[in-house]
């Protein structure tokens, strides 16, 4: 089947993916671990890249594949493969592809995501180290299913998440918060204090000043891009004991996603291996 998503930025999502597993597997084999790919939002494997009309794009890609293809391909690869998806049919080419790749362990599962991924940290034991992809649409995962994987000390995460749904959903002036979207927010983000974190008065020109005297309802205007940025960030930062600074993807200038990596290993060893690895990625890629 074919499954449209995606633009220009999936492809530097993919290129950062395979050069950090590629680093992954490599490092890690040499030592007595059993290694897991997981991918709780797996898709098809494959994919046809679409503009921001919903126009597929005739983009010269030497190939469409997904994560679930890049992660198969990488060597020396992975002990396990965890792919799971809520979608029938996008299952049904996962086991399609569980067929070309007879020689790899792999376990598809058909779950929410915010249920497959506590099962999967719960099942992690002694010497398994594992690798997430959270790769949702938009606002399909809970913020509450990232405790799962930082408390699991055994797994590195990379997560894409969808700075430019909160921004829509944030209308720069305060007094236009849908109340319908309130649920979404609070999910997405784990509280309900986003509003007094996100949302400050807005500066008066000092002319009002002037005349105008102290206003007792002040209007409140929305923090920019960055500083939402920032406010995700530091949020994760309270939850993992590494969080990298994220790689913003974006669509003909507009940003889309925060590509994060975190790692849920305390050791500080694991996290200054990962942190140089990080850096050195971000700059190959420019
Ligand atoms: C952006 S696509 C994933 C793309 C994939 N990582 C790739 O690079 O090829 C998101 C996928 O999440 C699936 N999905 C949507 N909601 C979900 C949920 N609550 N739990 C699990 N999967 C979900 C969709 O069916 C879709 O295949």
């Amino acid at each position: 089947m074919d499954h449209k998503f995606g633009g220009i930025w999936t492809r530097k999502k993919l290129e950062v993916l395979t050069k950090y597993l590629r680093f992954y597997s490599t490092a890690l084999k040499k030592q007595k671990f059993t290694l897991h790919y997981a991918d709780a939002f797996a898709g098809t494997g494959k994919h046809t890249v679409m503009d921001e009309h919903n126009e597929e794009l005739l983009i010269p890609f030497e190939d469409f594949k997904g994560s679930v293809l890049t992660a198969l391909e990488v060597e020396p690869g992975f002990h396990r493969y965890h792919f799971n998806d809520i979608e029938p049919l996008h299952v049904q080419e996962l086991e399609n592809i569980r067929n070309e790749y007879s020689g790899r362990d792999i376990t598809i599962t058909e779950q929410d995501a915010n249920q497959f991924v506590p099962e999967f940290c719960a099942r992690l034991k002694g010497r398994d180290r594992a690798v997430l992809l959270l790769d949702p649409y938009s606002t399909q995962l809970d913020w509450e299913t990232l405790r799962y994987v930082a408390d699991s000390g055994k797994v590195d995460l990379w997560l894409l998440f969808p700075l430019s749904v909160i921004l829509r959903m944030t209308p720069r002036d305060g007094a236009k918060v849908r109340p319908e979207w309130r649920e979404t927010l609070n999910r997405l983000l784990g509280t309900d204090d986003w509003e007094t974190a996100l949302y400050a008065p807005k500066a008066k020109p000092q002319i009002d000043d002037m005349f105008g005297g102290e206003s007792s309802d002040p209007e409140m205007e929305r923090l920019n891009t960055d500083e939402l940025q920032r406010w995700v960030t530091a949020r994760l930062r309270e939850r993992f004991p590494f969080v990298a600074e994220p790689i913003l993807l974006t669509n003909r200038g507009r940003p889309l996603f925060s590509f994060y990596f975190a790692v849920a290993n305390p050791e500080p060893k694991a996290q200054a291996l990962a942190k140089g690895v990080v850096s050195h990625i971000r700059q190959s890629i420019g």
